[in-house]
């Protein structure tokens, strides 16, 4: 087994204008290392949501994606509030976005479960006032359909 092939994204906190700029490279990437479409578009997702909340709750931080012949691996850190309490924030509809995020259209309380949803496997590390590292990975081995 080789290296990961790895690609990293410096997310600044509220960028709303470049966010999404980490996810759309991540599929041009995935595209051009002949990655199943079914798998790109679980990625997508789940790269977006995890740059959403680097944004909007982490304070910024760093979106990491790690590609080999067994896995999609996408990694995000940030030295941001960290979450108090993971189980609670893991449901749908939980949210602590404020009122001028949700005017913006966010804070539906949905991204975590989305991760989840489209991910093989998901854990989410986070200390309060020390930050938070997801790391979420899709399997290639399998058929990569739909979780
Ligand atoms: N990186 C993070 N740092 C601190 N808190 C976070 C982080 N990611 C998520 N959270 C907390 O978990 C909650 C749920 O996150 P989730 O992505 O499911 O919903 P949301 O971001 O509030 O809304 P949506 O994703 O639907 O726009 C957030 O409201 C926030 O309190
Ligand atoms: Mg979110």
């Amino acid at each position: 087994m080789g290296a990961p092939y790895v690609v990293e994204f410096e997310i600044a906190k509220d960028d709303f204008l470049a966010a999404g700029e980490g996810s759309g490279s991540v599929k041009d990437t995935l595209k051009m290392l002949g990655i199943p479409s079914a798998v790109i578009r679980r990625a997508a997702i789940i790269t977006y949501e995890a740059e959403m909340n680097l944004v909007i709750h982490g304070g910024g931080g760093v979106l990491k994606i790690l590609i080999s012949p067994e896995k999609v691996e996408i990694v995000a850190r940030d030295d941001g509030p960290g979450i108090p309490d993971v189980e609670l924030a893991m449901r749908e509809g939980f949210s602590t976005a404020p009122d001028r995020i949700r005017e913006m259209g966010f804070g539906a309380g949905m991204g975590l479960p989305n991760i989840k949803r489209n991910a093989d496997s998901l854990e989410i590390e986070s200390a309060v006032g020390v930050g938070t590292t997801l790391t979420a990975s899709i399997d290639l081995s399998g058929e990569g359909g739909p979780a």
